[in-house]
């Protein structure tokens, strides 16, 4: 069921705007102009979020605010402000706005803001958890091609990045923890550049032995070497005018490294065996979890060879760097395993997805995505609970221990860091409880933990919790 959104505003060609974008986006819009029709159409459509200018002729945004968080609490409202008025936008948040926008409208800031405050408001209304429909992309094929799921301010980053470097044939090098995500990452370079419909080809560096890895990459002449019985084009030449994706490169042996640094810079290879050059035209992106300026330093990876691939570099950040980005994927990853495994679960035990959203996720999204197809696979009912969820994350949502990890401590500097984000857990927990102990009423959960009503908003906008944890 989509989500219904009341849009007011007396500016007739904003309100059209904002419909229009919503519209596109699957929600279900009522639009007024006249805010005194405002308070008549919230009580008839019942809507999921409100979208209200700020200054309008009759009734203005802080009333129609006001008018909410009095009638109906757990209904969120998002001000529209117009660009640099940062004082109403604040004063607006502090009387309980769920957040604002600026106009001039950024599409992606509005729709990521219209998602978050509906779910939170389905959340609210203890309805499962909303599952965002996946804008799943097909390639040239037709074949599905993975999206990118996370809207985080680093996500945004991200994808910024990718949109402005991918038409360029500019080398990139994505660096990040295993299972952030690079391999997905290089597809969608490759997937938004011009070379989308010729090869995406991967060549594991670490995977393939080091005999065997010239020729792999560069190919063979017949009689080559002993069982060459015809020749074979390498992956360079078969991503001709497409990507070569080198993944894991700082496992490249040291020898093979002069050979690809050579073929990067003539733009030429040759076949094992071979006696003339091929030219290729690729475009490089190169991948490792590796810290590559360590590997060049201890010097077991080529410093040329580095400056080459380094001309664009990605860092991936880990799952535990954007939390935010939990609910959304948590809920994409049931749908996926729901179609796959003709299951039907909606809905997370608020305990169990206290617990996912603690854990630190040392395998970020592979460990999380075969989590998720796990306890979808093994769910009874239509929910994923916490008793089903293994040791380890279990004892994230008990509450950090007093000890740092052994990674925490490695790096003495880390320290003011690491026990500020660790307070912040500690925090995050105990207004989680408390908003879900009162359901989500701020009101009266600011009053469990004796802070004021304004002082326990101005925490969750701090920690990021939205207004009711599931
Ligand atoms: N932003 C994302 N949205 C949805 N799925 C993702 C996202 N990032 C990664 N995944 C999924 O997580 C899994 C791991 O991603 P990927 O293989 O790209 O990571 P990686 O960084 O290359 O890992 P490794 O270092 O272990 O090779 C894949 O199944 C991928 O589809
Ligand atoms: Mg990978």
């Amino acid at each position: 069921m989509s989500s219904k959104v009341l849009v007011i505003d007396d500016e007739k060609n904003v309100a059209f705007v904002v419909t229009a974008m919503l519209q596109k986006a699957g929600f279900d819009v009522v639009t007024i102009n006249d805010s005194r029709a405002a308070y008549g159409m919230i009580e008839a459509e019942s809507p999921d979020l409100v979208i209200t200018d700020l200054m309008m002729p009759e009734v203005n945004g802080m009333e129609i605010l006001d008018h909410c968080a009095r009638h109906f609490p757990q209904l969120p409202v998002v001000m529209i402000t117009a660009h640099g008025t940062v004082e109403s936008a604040v004063s607006a948040l502090k009387r309980g706005a769920f957040d604002f926008i600026t106009k001039p409208f950024d599409q992606q800031e509005l729709l990521s803001v219209a998602r978050k405050a509906t779910e939170t408001h389905r959340r609210s209304r203890n309805e499962p958890i909303a599952l965002p429909a996946p804008s799943l992309e097909s390639d040239e094929t037709g074949t599905l091609v993975n999206p990118l799921v996370g809207a985080s301010p680093q996500m945004q980053e991200i994808y910024k990045v990718i949109g402005k470097i991918a038409p360029s044939p500019t080398t990139v090098l994505i660096t990040g923890e295993s299972g952030t995500g690079k391999e997905l990452v290089a597809l969608a370079v490759h997937t938004r550049s011009d070379r989308v419909k010729k090869p995406f080809i991967k060549v594991n560096c670490a995977a393939i032995p080091s005999t065997l890895i010239e020729s792999e990459l560069f190919g063979y002449e017949r009689g080559a070497f002993t069982g060459a019985v015809g020749s074979k084009p390498g992956r360079f030449e078969l991503a001709h005018e497409g990507t070569l994706f080198l993944d894991e490169v700082a496992d490249m042996p040291q020898e093979m490294q002069v050979k690809l640094l050579r073929a990067l810079q003539e733009k030429e290879i040759e076949r094992v065996g071979g006696v003339t050059s091929v030219r290729v035209d690729v475009r490089i992106i190169a991948a490792t979890n590796k810290d590559l300026e360590k590997e060049v330093a201890e010097g077991r990876f080529r410093e040329d060879l580095f400056y080459r691939l380094n001309v664009v570099p990605l860092r991936l950040p880990p799952l535990r760097e954007r939390r935010d980005d939990l609910v959304t994927l948590i809920g994409y990853f049931i749908e996926r395993f729901n179609t796959r495994l003709g299951k039907t679960v909606s809905r997370i035990e608020p305990r169990c997805f206290a617990a996912l959203r603690s854990y630190a996720w040392p395998g970020n999204i592979r460990q999380l995505e075969n989590l998720i197809e796990r306890m979808v696979l093994l769910a009874d009912a239509d929910m994923l609970t916490y008793d089903a969820l293994p040791d380890p994350v279990k004892d994230a949502g008990s509450g950090p221990s007093g000890n740092p990890t052994p990674e925490e401590i490695q790096d003495l500097s880390n320290f003011k860091d690491i026990v500020r984000r660790r307070m912040q857990d500690l925090e995050r927990g105990f207004l989680e409880r408390a908003l879900e102990e009162t359901e989500g009423n701020v009101t009266r959960a600011a009053e469990r933990l004796g802070l004021s009503r304004k002082g326990l908003q101005l925490k969750m906008k701090e920690l990021g919790i939205q207004k009711a944890i599931p």
